[in-house]
């Protein structure tokens, strides 16, 4: 199992790379440059030397040759970003941790794309691929520091149940992380948009929030 990070040389790219590394899943930290997808990986071995960390720095192209691939660019760069590398997406889980809100004046809202979420953006971009949701509500820097335990839900979300559960699984691995099944790719709507109220948390209650379900045995 391998996985992919369009984008990867950002904050939540570089961060989820770093943390399935860290429990020995090799990933692939995919950017529009080798250079600094290379760069990406170098500082990430600065920041953690004594760990070893299965990834490898590439082309978003090769990125997206992996099992399971997740888009970790900017909402404006989503679509054109996997339109181009559909061919090698075809028949790949892809799963989208990204979130589409702006800022007004201090606060961040969310913003609507047509389709009612990015995830269905990308599936509709994607026919041939399996698009799941995920990843959204997990801050870049818990996540990217090794050092500390997680404590969170990630919601999971697909029109391909099966999907879903390989991307549970997989969060499975990271200790401190459960997937949570929240749904089809409707309820990315809802899922993305909580984002942005997730930042309105952090901004005012100064610290890194996320997301815990009850009721789940
Ligand atoms: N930051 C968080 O805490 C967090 C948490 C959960 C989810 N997210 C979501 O994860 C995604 C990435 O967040 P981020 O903060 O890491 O974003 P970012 O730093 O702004 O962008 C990530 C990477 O995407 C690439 N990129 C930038 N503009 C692009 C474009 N127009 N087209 C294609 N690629 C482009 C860049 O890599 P190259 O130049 O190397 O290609 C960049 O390093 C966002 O959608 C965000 O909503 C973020």
């Amino acid at each position: 199992m391998r996985i992919g990070v369009l984008g990867a040389t950002g904050p939540a790219g570089s961060a989820l790379a770093s943390r399935f590394a860290s429990v020995g899943v090799e990933v692939v930290v995919g950017s529009r440059s080798r250079e600094r997808a290379e760069e990406a990986v170098e500082g990430l071995r600065r920041r953690w030397p004594t760990r070893t960390l299965p990834l490898a720095p590439g082309t978003n192209e090769a990125a997206a040759g992996c099992d399971v691939v997740v888009v970790a660019t900017p909402w404006e760069g989503a679509l054109p970003t996997v339109r181009a590398l559909a061919p090698t997406l075809a028949g790949k889980i892809v799963v989208s941790m990204v979130n589409v809100m702006t800022r007004l004046g201090e606060r961040f809202v969310p913003l609507l794309p047509p389709t009612g979420s990015m995830a269905v953006a990308l599936a509709g971009a994607l026919p041939e691929s399996r698009v799941a949701g995920a990843f959204h509500h997990l801050p870049a820097g818990p996540l990217g520091d090794l050092e500390r335990d997680l404590a969170a839900d990630v919601m999971v979300f697909s029109d391909d149940r099966a999907a879903t559960a390989e991307v549970i699984a997989l969060i499975a691995r990271v200790p401190g992380l459960r997937g949570v099944d929240v749904g089809g790719l409707g309820s990315g709507l809802a899922v993305e948009a909580l984002t942005a109220a997730l930042v309105e948390v952090n901004r005012r209650y100064k610290t890194h929030a996320s997301i815990k379900v009850t009721g789940i045995d």
